[in-house]
């Protein structure tokens, strides 16, 4: 018996629960019930994220308190994680005594060890709120390019990034005020302290995904910076001990999260536990988080020095999930699929979403599609037409001629044991995160359960005279095969297993209970099971997700001001208000249709998409494009686009963008421009 302790990513605590997270707990749900039942002993804590910027502001807006805000999100994460069956043994936030005392104790031990720096730094401060801005409350005109409403890090429609003093014409997002540049000082944690630490970490076996590795390889050749880990006041999170008015920044006191969660677990519910027995260095417990893949960067890197320059253990794995798009995009607020936690459950069965991101997840770091349509049809499909159908079609038998009871001698030994030896390669596959070839193989069974049943007619047989015996039999198999499938889908689906085992009248559901075969046994009044998923159902959540765009988006300050101007995604000149050019000045301009060959997020901007083209030459063109958060890579690859192929290469933070591709644009989204079919990679567009 291993003894693990299992996290999940903190949320936010200044929003709701959505599809997207759900795909990461339900992942880590799975996985930790999966580990129960092989046997082992497992703890699973998480929290709400609940400092920042972003809460503060936000409890502001909403007239209360940061600590009401974040007890009142905490109550509705709690709501929607536990109508989801994601059942972590505790819940705290990060916003406790025992995380403040926890994150001064790792901060001064990393001081002492000589890892802290101070030094000043200058940055755009809004005189009117009293406040440094980051570059997401900064606005002003792109340096470059010269569109107007750019955010401080990085222009959307031409792609340059940029310090937010360079921004012409700034202004803070959050009084309108014009920023000024002030100096203060901030505190460091010196990360190249780490760098060989790290670099070997990455390596150790099991610790984190190779593909993830690989990319954190990039991050240490271009070597590793001093991470900021402090904020000035006004902040809502830890002050920094000796340091009146400077506060931890989130990410410092977030992951240490995992620990005080842990720690007042084990003070109000377990005191059996020892924290020191899966915290200290030398610890052989295992500990694991699961994270989305946006947020390696702080788990992979700062979170291991952290814990090693103060003496604790580190995780033994880091497992991460990519995103989740539905209906193949982005979620989206006008078009419906932005789906909260909150208004599936209205309409619908949690374990069908369980059961549908389980078929999908794999140990590797790829995003998943929420295909509306598909989740219906597999749904009905698989869990409707195959599993619970065993049951509907073999316990009627046996509650109504047979007394309630299954036969006294297994009819089929064989089959019935074919099932449970399938049960080791699909605990396997459990346990390696490999949900997706796990229902792989329980679906199979499911299908040679299946045609066992049609093969013996059992409904044909009760209507011959004297076939009793080969009824009884027959559906006693049935009902065993029944059982084992409902075993191995027991960590998806939790509470479908729950009504099973009453159903069976089993003490115990764990993949060992399934190795004894049913014979003798008295089993309960079968009760339907689980109804097929209704389109309409699924279409009226979409639309109540489209109505709740309005209410999602109040009642913030800094969104209710984006709302009043409209701020479109992207700015383009008003048409009454361009310069009039000639057609020689239009013809300078090389148009032509480009194939995209292949598109990828790039690592560490959420705004650009890579895109490697074809133009008809030799080489493929590399362009990055300001519409990651319109489009999804597959969607594009194999495109024909058009694109300025004389446009001077640009030099980004991620590369060298060799041409522009255009887009049609408004404040709703942004739309690639196509040609008609026909049309082939380098033709001109004129
Ligand atoms: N508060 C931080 C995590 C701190 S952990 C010490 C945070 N919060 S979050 O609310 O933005 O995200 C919570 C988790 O949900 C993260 O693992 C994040 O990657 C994941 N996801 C958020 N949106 C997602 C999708 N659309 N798809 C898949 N996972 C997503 O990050
Ligand atoms: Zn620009």
């Amino acid at each position: 018996m291993r003894n693990i302790l299992v996290t999940n990513a903190l949320p936010y605590a200044n929003g709701p629960i959505h599809m997207g997270h759900l795909l990461g707990y339900i992942q880590a749900d799975i996985w930790v019930r999966a580990m129960r039942a092989m046997g082992h002993n497992v703890t699973y804590v998480c929290a709400d994220d609940a400092h920042g910027t972003a809460i503060m502001l936000r409890a502001e807006a909403n007239g209360i308190t940061p600590e009401a805000q974040i007890a009142n999100v905490q109550k509705e994460h709690i709501r929607d994680f536990d109508g989801f069956g994601v059942h972590f043994d505790h819940y705290d936030s990060t916003n406790s005594d025992e995380n403040r005392a926890r994150s001064e104790e790792i901060y001064i031990k990393n001081r002492e060890a000589g890892n802290i720096a101070v030094r000043p730094v200058t940055q755009l401060f809004d005189s009117e709120k009293g406040m440094f801005l980051s570059d997401r409350f900064i606005k002003g005109t792109c340096p470059k390019c010269k569109a107007e409403d750019q955010y401080g890090d990085a222009c959307e429609v031409c792609g340059t990034t940029y310090n937010a003093t360079e921004l012409l014409n700034p202004r803070s997002t959050l009084s309108g005020a014009t920023p000024v540049e002030k100096s203060s000082d901030h505190y460091f944690f010196k990360l190249p302290n780490f760098a060989e630490y790290l670099q070997k970490w990455t390596r150790d076996e099991g610790r984190l995904p190779v593909s993830i590795a690989n990319k954190l390889d990039e991050w240490f050749e271009n070597g590793l910076n001093d991470w900021d880990i402090s904020r000035d006041a006004p902040y809502f999170g830890f002050e920094i001990p000796d340091a009146p008015n400077k506060y931890f920044y989130v990410w410092v006191d977030a992951p240490i999260g995992y620990m005080s969660s842990f720690e007042n677990y084990i003070k109000n519910k377990r005191p059996d536990l020892d924290f020191n027995d899966y915290w200290k260095k030398d610890s052989q417990n295992e500990v694991y988080h699961f994270i989305g893949k946006d947020i390696v960067y702080f788990h992979a890197l700062f979170w291991p020095a952290m814990l090693e320059g103060a003496n604790y253990r580190t995780p033994s794995g880091l497992f991460v999930n990519g995103f989740l798009t539905v209906n193949g995009q982005k979620m989206s607020k006008s078009r419906g699929t932005f789906i909260k936690a909150e208004t599936y459950l209205e309409h619908l069965n949690p374990e069908y979403l369980r059961y549908y991101f389980a078929s999908k997840l794999s140990d590797k770091v790829e995003d998943s599609d929420l295909n509306l349509d598909d989740f219906v049809q597999k749904v009905n499909s698989d869990l409707v037409g195959k599993v619970v159908n065993i049951a509907s079609r073999c316990a009627k038998f046996i509650n109504t001629s047979f007394d309630n009871k299954l036969s006294a001698t297994c009819a089929e030994p064989e089959l019935v044991q074919s099932f449970v030896d399938a049960g080791d390669s699909i605990a396997q596959a459990y346990e390696a995160r490999e949900f997706s070839a796990a229902i792989r193989e329980i679906m199979a069974l499911a299908d040679k359960a299946n045609q066992y049943i049609d093969e013996k007619k059992p409904w044909a047989l009760a209507k011959q005279e004297g076939q009793e015996q080969q009824v009884h039999d027959v559906c006693s198999v049935g009902i065993n095969l029944f059982r084992q499938l409902a075993v191995y889908l027991s960590p998806v689906l939790p509470t479908l297993a729950t009504q099973v085992q009453d159903f069976l009248k089993l003490e115990n559901f764990d993949f060992a209970s399934g190795k004894t075969v049913l014979v003798n046994h008295e089993i309960a009044q079968f009760q339907a099971l689980m109804q097929r998923v209704d389109p309409k159902a699924v279409a009226a959540m979409v639309d109540a997700s489209k109505d709740s765009l309005a209410a999602a988006a109040e009642p913030v300050k800094v969104e209710k001001k984006k709302e009043k101007k409209a701020a479109p995604a992207k700015v383009e000149p008003k048409v009454g208000e361009a310069e009039i050019i000639g057609i020689e000045d239009f013809m300078k301009v090389d148009l032509r249709v480009a194939e995209v060959l292949d598109a990828a997020h790039v690592e560490g901007s959420d705004k650009l998409l890579q895109l490697t083209l074809n133009v008809g030459e030799a080489e493929p063109r590399n362009v990055f494009s300001g519409i990651r958060e319109f489009y999804a890579p597959e969607d594009l690859k194999g495109k024909l686009v058009v694109m300025v192929a004389n446009l001077a290469p640009r030099k980004m933070r991620f590369g060298i963008s060799n041409g522009m591709v255009l887009a049609a644009g408004n404040g709703e989204g942004v739309w690639v421009i196509s040609p008609e079919s026909g049309a082939k990679a380098g033709d001109k567009v004129s």
